[in-house]
């Protein structure tokens, strides 16, 4: 069993970082330099090339344990974990050469596989055959005079980062994240809300596919999660039903605690000006987006020369800037802000910018909006 995040106390202490990165057909990966960068963001030593980087594995990989608090059960757990690292080092060489613009490197899910990370802690169902009976589409909205840069921090509508630990249900935190900033637009007040009243309780399944429901831990979709909250009332306060990331629990859900609830939700179409100009006016929006990149990424703007369109996470759409320096390619990137949730730790204070203007990693492709309506609180 994987630890929870919350136990993971640092940031990666190695950052891989490849120069030449323009090559990354056929496995030229090897040629890549690899600079280690330490702690105080200095860089040690000179570059040194990808065998070097695994004869001085091991040391990353005590340095990678000490940091993120693992420690593993038997020995042939600990050997089988550094196979896998080394493994992961390899990645991240990889993406680092796919994604010049954005950092790769160790990071707490370095001793996962890609399909471990996916199971543990992704958890957006793929398969959307139909949407749920209630989903409207969004109405186009006018596109001019839309700011350059925006971001809904800054206006007090997204609540701090959380942690779904080794469970697969970012789409609960999706779903919550674009409640509590449409309530906060509609009441004034940001309430964080419940994760763990969808993972017990929302079962909501697709009406194309019976089999294909909202599953806690193994997985679900933020629009089935939507069309839950509109039949249940509600969803309750994060303090009042909190998270334990498990799904063996019994729903918990009291409709007397209700602190939002959602008016409608609707679609927007794969058109990068109108999911701007929805998030400008109704606040954050549940997106899914395909994560591999987001198993290595440190932080700058990902912008992978290739990634696949199949959507396997779901999080949540705060905002985006019109240009950030890329250092490699030395191109400034319109991007997008996203909140994941997998700790302040990971990423940009637990926060992933990717890259704007070509549906890059399938983000354009499942972007919903909700409004909720206004509750008095007595
Ligand atoms: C959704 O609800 C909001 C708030 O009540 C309302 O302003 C909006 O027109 C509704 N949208 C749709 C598509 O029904």
């Amino acid at each position: 069993m994987v630890k929870c995040f919350s136990l993971f106390v640092a940031l990666s202490l190695l950052a891989v970082s490849a120069i030449g990165g323009d090559h990354f057909s056929g496995d030229g990966y090897g040629d890549s330099i690899i600079r280690q960068v330490v702690d105080d963001g200095g860089v040690n030593g000179g570059g040194s090339n990808g065998d070097d980087l695994l004869l001085g594995a091991e040391h990353h990989f005590s340095v990678f344990k000490q940091k993120f608090g693992k420690s593993y059960a038997s020995k042939e757990e600990h050997d089988h974990r550094f196979r896998v690292f080394k493994a992961n080092l390899r990645r991240a060489q990889r993406h680092q050469a796919l994604d010049p613009s954005a950092t790769h490197g160790v990071t707490q899910f370095s001793d996962l596989t890609p399909s471990e990370f996916r199971r543990l802690f992704l958890g957006l169902r793929g398969r959307r055959l139909g949407l749920p009976v209630d989903a409207n589409k969004a109405p186009i909205l006018p596109t001019d005079g839309l700011p350059t840069d925006f971001d809904w921090r800054d206006h007090g509508a997204v609540t701090e980062v959380k942690n779904q630990g080794s469970c697969g249900s970012c789409w609960s935190f999706s779903s919550t994240g674009a409640l509590e900033g449409a309530n906060f637009l509609s009441s004034g007040e940001l309430v964080s809300l419940s994760e763990q009243q969808l993972v017990d309780c929302d079962h909501e399944c697709d009406p194309e596919e019976k089999g294909s429901c909202d599953a806690g831990c193994s997985g679900g979709l933020m629009n089935s999660a939507f069309e839950y909250t509109l039949k249940a009332g509600g969803l309750m306060k994060e303090k009042d039903y909190p998270y334990t990331g498990t799904d063996r629990g019994a729903c918990k859900f009291d409709k007397t605690k209700i602190a939002a609830s959602v008016a409608n939700f609707s679609v927007i179409s794969l058109d990068e000006e109108q999911i701007a100009a929805n998030l400008v006016k109704n606040g954050p929006l549940a997106i899914g987006i395909n994560a591999v990149f987001m198993q290595t990424y440190i932080g700058g703007v990902s912008c992978p020369y290739i990634c696949s369109k199949h959507l396997d996470h779901g999080v949540l759409l705060v905002g985006y800037g019109s240009a950030a320096y890329a250092p490699i390619r030395m191109k400034e990137k319109p991007y997008w802000i996203i909140k994941n949730s997998w700790g302040a730790k990971w990423g940009e204070n637990g926060y992933y910018k990717l890259c704007r203007g070509r549906n890059i990693c399938g983000v354009d492709s499942m972007v919903s909006t909700v409004a909720a309506v206004h509750i008095t609180s007595n």
